[in-house]
């Protein structure tokens, strides 16, 4: 054996093995030698933010987990009218107002959620002393102050707000849901909620925000509302869609059309819920709750990273029209969904798992 021959190939070896290793370590480091996050990945696409709670954020290491991978944060609840306006001369800052001491400490954005809703509503927005309804003058005043006082508190520090959530009903054959605030004002809350938006914030980006989007039915009831608000030149500047979605919804078709839809309105779109439920619809999770048992077969993380995957990889092509993705919560640790359809079932729908570590959806997103 020709001895020169053996150490060239061994040379040829370690050159591609340090050539390896070296790229490597290029893809997964930031500048700095940092290592890269998800954000990161992203930077040149949107931001990437995640619902939280300020307990998270005493946590050091779902902080950590924050701080490498998210540029924009949620305040999961504690914006909303229920928790920060308990009652009519009381409000109860101390949870949004760490949410926003902690984003600014550390350069995080903050999306703001939300200024009108149905739901997590304090009761006495409604009311008359009397426990008569209140009437429509008094509503929109009541409205009015609860935004000028959330959104001016926190004015240039939240580029974006959730103004109205959810106002579409469930029900095809009608128009608007049949809240309170419709029973009682009509449509005008909706253009009175988004004008007072931007007479306390006129820099704040305003959005319109709701569920299944992608659903064509609904999705066209949506574009109506929207076009309807663009038309009277309120200052509606996007609709976010909340992407509470599963491993077989939307389809690719359906996301890509309700993109497209929206943006023609002129509308910035951003996905401003996303978790990706390990449960399709028809299996809601029963069998996970009865026995306790994790459930999050092998099957089941290989269909929930491809899901993942067509889901970015569309986002990634819809850049420009799509300024911004937010999933709804951190890791697996806590979902709402571990209690939503079915209470006390596991489920495992975000790109970190209950230990906080990245899952193959989380290598499929970051892999493009
Ligand atoms: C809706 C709301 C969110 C949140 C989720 C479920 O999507 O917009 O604020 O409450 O439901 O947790």
């Amino acid at each position: 054996m020709d001895p020169f021959k053996i150490n060239f190939f061994k040379l040829r070896f370690t050159a591609f093995c340090l050539l390896s290793l070296v790229t490597f370590r290029v893809f997964a480091q930031g500048k700095g030698g940092r290592e890269k996050g998800l954000k990161d990945y992203y930077k040149s696409f949107f931001p990437i933010g995640a619902a939280v709670t300020p307990f998270q954020l005493e946590d050091p290491a779902q902080r950590a987990l924050i701080l490498k991978h998210f540029n924009s944060l949620t305040a999961e609840n504690v914006m909303k009218m229920g928790p920060v306006h308990p009652e009519e001369n009381r409000y109860d800052w101390a949870g949004a107002d760490a949410i926003v001491s902690f984003a600014q400490k550390n350069n995080l954005r903050v999306r703001g959620h939300t200024l009108c809703w149905h739901n997590q509503v304090p009761d006495w927005m409604f009311k008359n002393r009397d426990g008569s309804r209140v009437s429509k003058e008094m509503l929109l005043e009541r409205l009015k102050e609860h935004i000028y006082a959330v959104v001016g508190r926190y004015k240039g520090k939240i580029y974006a707000w959730d103004v109205v959530n959810e106002a579409i009903s469930d029900n095809p054959k009608e128009f608007l849901r049949n809240s309170l605030w419709y029973q009682i004002c009509g449509e005008d809350f909706i253009v009175k909620a988004f004008e007072f938006a931007h007479d306390a914030d006129p820099k704040a980006l305003l959005f319109y925000n709701d569920y299944n989007t992608e659903s064509p039915e609904k999705r066209e009831r949506v574009y109506l509302l929207l076009k309807k608000l663009k038309d009277a030149k309120v200052p509606l500047d996007g609709v976010g869609l909340q992407g509470h979605w599963s491993i077989k919804n939307p389809s690719q078709e359906m996301l890509i059309s309700s993109i497209d839809r929206f943006a023609s309105l002129g509308l910035i779109v951003q996905v401003t819920e996303l978790d990706v439920s390990v449960y399709p619809d028809g299996d809601l999770g029963k069998n996970s709750a009865k026995t306790g048992q994790p459930g999050f077969t092998r099957e089941l993380q290989e269909l929930q990273a491809d899901q993942y995957g067509k889901l970015f990889s569309i986002f990634r092509n819809k850049r420009g029209k799509l300024n911004g993705v937010t999933f709804w919560n951190l890791s697996d640790r806590y979902s709402w969904l571990d209690n939503f359809p079915v209470k006390g079932r596991k489920n495992y729908p975000l790109l970190f798992d209950r230990e906080l570590q990245p899952k193959k959806a989380y290598w499929k997103v970051v892999q493009f």
